[in-house]
């Protein structure tokens, strides 16, 4: 049989039905029936559908180990956090899960409790600390915490060009008890990467491109869920805004100002400072 308007959706459905893996040709089939669904509803121009083409060639190529443009694609969409929502769907206790984002990288160095992972880059220090437990409440003994975030500037050590060390970013080791310290300076709320085509489309909206002040977290324990999530800073900008629908009310944190004198590791500390205090909750899986 040949294609006609109506009978496209179907045919191609049915070829990609043969898929070897029964999961892939669920995903392809109600792919092709939605894609097809959008370009009908939307009368789809062919200029329309070369310059979506364009687009996607362009996100692509500007992509590389350190950018990533279909991932912050996905999160500008509301698509990143709707599959972490429907993958996260456990106990009120637990700590929830948010967006991933563009910017981890793999294999950042080991640090022990209290580790200063600023190194000297200006900020207002920042100390978060608290335990790893389960929704027991029972400690996580020598948890691993993946921190990482932007310095002051909103930058990433992923956006900084030649970088060859961990720049804000380190695994923190629990204690027995389950408890962690990271010292660090305290993160701003910052613009998403508003230079490629993610960025022109939203310069064609009215949508505000920034996302509020936090920290990202990576807690992958063996006998637990991973979880992959942020804390927000209480009061920060962008809270209610988030470009990448990230924020959940329990993930924000009051980062409480503290004078200089003995910082929450034992450590003596010279200058006022912040102090950010929460308990990750992990989901047996
Ligand atoms: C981030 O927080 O690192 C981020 C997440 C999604 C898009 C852009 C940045
Ligand atoms: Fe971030």
């Amino acid at each position: 049989m040949y294609v006609d308007e109506d009978n496209i959706t179907d045919l191609a459905a049915r070829r990609w039905a043969t898929a070897h893996s029964p999961r892939q040709a669920e995903l392809m089939t109600a792919m092709i029936r939605h894609l097809h669904a959008f370009a009908r509803e939307v009368q789809l121009t062919e200029d329309e559908w070369m310059a979506a083409i364009q687009w996607l060639t362009e996100a692509g190529r500007i992509s590389d180990d350190k950018r990533q443009e279909l991932i912050l694609t996905s999160d500008v969409l509301g698509l990143s956090m709707l599959v972490v929502q429907l993958n996260n769907r456990f106990s009120a206790q637990a700590t929830p899960a948010t967006v991933l984002g563009p910017f981890h990288i793999d294999g950042s160095p080991a640090a022990p409790y209290g580790f200063d992972m600023s190194d000297g880059i200006p900020g207002t220090p920042l100390f978060v600390t608290g335990k790893v437990v389960d929704v027991d409440g029972k400690p996580v003994p020598a948890a691993v915490l993946d921190a990482w975030q932007a310095d002051a500037d909103g930058a990433y050590e992923a956006q900084i060009p030649e970088i060859d060390e961990a720049r804000l970013r380190a695994k923190y080791q629990a204690r027995e008890d389950g408890t962690y310290c990271i010292r660090t300076i305290a993160p701003r709320g910052y613009a998403i990467p508003m230079d490629g085509p993610v960025g022109e489309l939203i310069g064609a909206t009215d949508i505000s491109y920034f996302r509020p002040a936090h920290v990202h977290f990576l807690i992958d324990e063996p006998g637990y869920r991973k979880l992959i999530t942020h804390l927000f800073q209480e009061g920060s900008e962008y809270l209610d805004s988030d470009v990448v629908f990230g924020t959940k009310d329990a993930l924000i944190v009051r980062f409480t100002e503290k004078p200089a004198g003995t910082a929450p590791d034992g450590s003596h500390i010279e200058q006022p400072y912040l102090h950010a205090e929460y308990d990750f909750v992990l989901q047996p899986g």
